[in-house]
């Protein structure tokens, strides 16, 4: 196809090959220019979604078969509803066609799907099927895949410390003892582990509110594809790009 390898700049580079048996345990990924994809085709926006909903089951299941423990998406923000109508509806279809089809398979693929973010606003069909994609990953141990869906930072950190405020007020936690592991542990995010990489496709270099907590120590990799192209080649050459790099949490190499 004539724009499959399109990129705002820049050009195809060489193949790498990761180092498989020293993955990070925890991708994250911004999902980031399915609009751009689509307006370059003279396409609608919405176009730009669909691949873009195709393109992240295509990295979901190479994640799982490279045996990735964690993958993060960020799907929808806290501020995507401010899109017109039509493209924020047809945004909530693709979600609600994805959780039927994990429905029929995160039993048969052992993998474990969870919702990040406020659900309360969406739908009650939608809300319906996260409850069942709940159940359906209860006791799964392959990948474990987090979609963030009407999710912001900062609203997940208001409301945890909305939480502990709460259990101050009930006697259960004393305020001078709050730790960050009793933060972490109020977040939409409990008990999954930080991400090590975070891909942000697009060409934009910003965090745009996602995992603000959660990514304290993460490493970034952007790249001016846009998520509907971002492909294998792609994720490889990010996971390449990040065993490269000396991750010292504010200390010094070790020897
Ligand atoms: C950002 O690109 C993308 C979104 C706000 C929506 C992401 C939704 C999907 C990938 C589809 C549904 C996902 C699942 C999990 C089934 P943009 O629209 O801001 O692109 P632009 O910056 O080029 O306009």
């Amino acid at each position: 196809m004539k724009f499959k390898n399109l990129r705002i700049f820049g050009g195809r580079e060489k193949p790498v090959t990761p180092d498989f048996s020293r993955l990070p345990q925890h991708i994250a990924i911004i999902m980031d220019g399915n609009g751009r994809w689509a307006t370059a085709r003279a396409l609608p926006r919405t176009a730009g979604h669909r691949a873009g909903s195709e393109n992240f089951r295509r990295i979901a299941t190479l994640c799982n078969d490279i045996g990735l423990k964690y993958l993060t998406v960020y799907a929808f923000s806290t501020e995507n509803w401010s899109r017109p109508k039509n493209e924020v509806d047809a945004i909530m279809s693709l979600f609600k066609e994805y959780l039927i089809e994990a429905c029929g398979e995160l039993t048969k693929k052992n993998i474990t799907l969870k919702i990040i973010g406020d659900t309360a606003p969406l739908s009650e069909d939608i809300r319906e099927l996260i409850r069942e994609t709940d159940r359906l990953s209860l006791g799964n141990t392959g990948l474990h895949v987090n979609v963030c869906l009407n999710y912001g930072g900062r609203a997940e950190i208001v409301r945890a410390a909305q939480t502990l405020a709460q259990k101050v007020r009930n006697g259960e936690l004393n305020p001078e003892q709050i730790s960050a592991a009793d933060f972490s542990a109020c977040l939409d995010t409990a008990g999954i582990p930080d991400p090590d990489l975070i891909i942000r496709p697009s060409g934009e270099l910003r965090i745009s509110n996602f995992l603000l907590w959660q990514s304290a120590y993460a490493e970034y990799y952007f790249t001016s594809v846009l998520w509907p192209d971002f492909d294998q080649e792609e994720l490889f050459r990010a996971i390449a790009d990040y065993q490269g790099r000396s991750r010292r949490y504010g200390g010094i190499e070790k020897r």
